[in-house]
């Protein structure tokens, strides 16, 4: 150590020079730094890793500058357009796009793995009815380590595969029970005839007392949220689950830590935290007040659905479900709807505002999916759950690609350590007996 430190600046740079650059398929080349400390004695400090990949993948892929997504080189207004939610997450899990065989045999074994185990209908019976449906969803997301542990070899791609369709299944019966039960309305049993999407809505917003009648543009709306919300490379509830994973965590585990992280509102919670905002604001007459309490540096106050890490122009996935926003409300004859013109109006003067073109803060996902889901009949509390639904099928991905990677190692971040020096305890000090 004390050799390393005695390296020279001029050393260090010309070390740092030679370090490799590795390119990927597309974007940005990165330094592979990983021989730094060796050659150096000097970690990189980057909190909240903005400048950092922590990982290559071969998943998805984010141009932030021009507002691109793609999902395996797929982009999302293609997938959006032409895909239904789970031929996304077939493609997503597999690399490619499934055949019409493939798709069927995958919806069928999708559909077969949608009830849980009826002991676990006895862990929401422990929680209040007015608990958080998230508080909720994390517990019983990782209590299903604790019935379906057949298969938690980890090694094993036959186990992972297994524990991936079980989750992309049972998620969506488990959010809907989630509100069941913070409604006091009894669950409902997922029906085999249905698709996905039909079923959940039925699970969700059906009685045990009527029929459920789906709403064709209503389904295509929510697989198209599913759809959007599936994947987005290493944002903070991915690398969650990458880092739970990568101890050697069972998938049920490591997904429970995605969910817990999405509940933020930075993060998935700002769906939810849209509605809430628009609330407040009640009437257009109040935007201005809200934008300049925004712009207000003592204020932490922001608008809500605003602004990305990495979409520094429209986030693509706002501007589907912008499209995907006006065709509900049509259907729902609520045009005229309140928080909708509202919305749009918000939407306006923060583009033309000077704060928010020089930070490039546009309307992200939440923005709209927000507004969508309040016009499907989905409480807001609901919201980060349904956000959760999506996004199951690209933590899975994420870990499953994890631990099939021959260099994958447990995550362990170094700090630049800004405590006390080394000190004695002073003789002085108290015992207690
Ligand atoms: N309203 C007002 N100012 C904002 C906003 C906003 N929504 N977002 C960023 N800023 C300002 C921020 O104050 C900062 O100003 P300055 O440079 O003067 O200090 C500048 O823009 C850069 O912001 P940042 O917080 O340093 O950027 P970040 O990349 O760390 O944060 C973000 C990204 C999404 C957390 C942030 O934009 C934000 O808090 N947005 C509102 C919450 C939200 O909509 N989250 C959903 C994200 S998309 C869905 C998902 O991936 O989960």
């Amino acid at each position: 150590m004390t050799k390393l430190r005695s390296v020279t600046l001029n050393e260090k740079t010309q070390l740092l020079s030679e370090l490799p650059i590795l390119s990927g398929t597309i974007g940005p080349d990165v330094v592979d730094i990983q021989s730094l400390y060796q050659q150096t004695g000097m970690f990189t400090y980057d909190p909240g890793f903005t400048s950092t990949a922590s990982c290559s993948s071969s998943i998805t892929y984010i141009d932030g500058e021009k507002g691109i997504l793609l999902y395996r080189g797929y982009p999302i207004e293609q997938l959006a357009e032409q895909c239904t939610f789970l031929e996304v997450c077939y493609l997503l899990l597999n690399g490619e796009l499934p055949n019409a065989d493939e798709i069927v045999q995958f919806e069928s074994t999708i559909t077969m793995h949608t009830m849980v185990h009826d002991q676990l209908t006895n862990f929401f019976k422990g929680f209040r009815r007015d608990a958080h449906p998230m508080a909720i969803m994390v517990a019983a997301v990782g209590a299903l380590s604790a019935f379906y542990h057949d298969a938690l070899d980890i090694k094993s791609k036959k186990d992972r595969d297994l524990s991936a369709i079980r989750l992309i299944a049972k998620v969506p019966t488990i959010v809907a029970m989630c509100h069941k039960y913070s409604t006091g309305l009894p669950f409902m049993y997922p029906q085999n005839k249905l698709s996905y999407v039909e079923n959940f809505m039925r699970m969700m917003q059906g009685t045990p007392c009527d029929d459920f009648v789906p709403n064709p543009t209503l389904v295509k709306a929510l697989d198209r949220i599913l759809i959007l919300h599936a994947d987005h490379e290493q944002n903070a509830s991915t690398s969650t689950v990458r880092l739970a994973g990568s101890s050697g965590a069972n998938p049920y585990a490591c997904i429970t830590a995605g969910i817990a992280c999405l509940w933020g509102a930075a993060h998935g919670g700002a769906n939810e935290a849209v509605l809430a905002m628009l609330e407040e604001i009640g009437d257009v007459s109040n935007i201005a007040k809200f934008i300049n309490k925004a712009k207000d540096k003592s204020d932490p106050f922001r608008l809500m659905g605003f602004g990305h890490r990495v979409y520094k122009n429209y986030d693509p996935r706002a501007k589907l479900m912008r499209e995907t926003c006006h065709e509900v409300l049509t259907e729902l004859g609520l045009h005229d709807d309140k928080i909708f013109k509202l919305a749009l109006e918000l939407e306006r003067i923060a583009l033309e505002d000077e704060y928010f073109i020089q930070k490039k803060l546009y309307p992200n996902v939440d923005y709209y999916s927000g507004i969508v889901l309040h016009a499907l009949g989905i409480p807001s509390n609901m919201f980060t759950a349904m956000f959760a639904m999506g996004r199951t099928v690209g933590w899975i991905a994420h870990w499953d690609e994890m631990i099939a990677d021959p260099e994958q190692k447990i995550g362990r971040p170094r700090q630049l350590y800004t405590g006390a020096n080394k000190r004695d305890v002073p003789p002085q000090h108290i015992k207690r007996s």
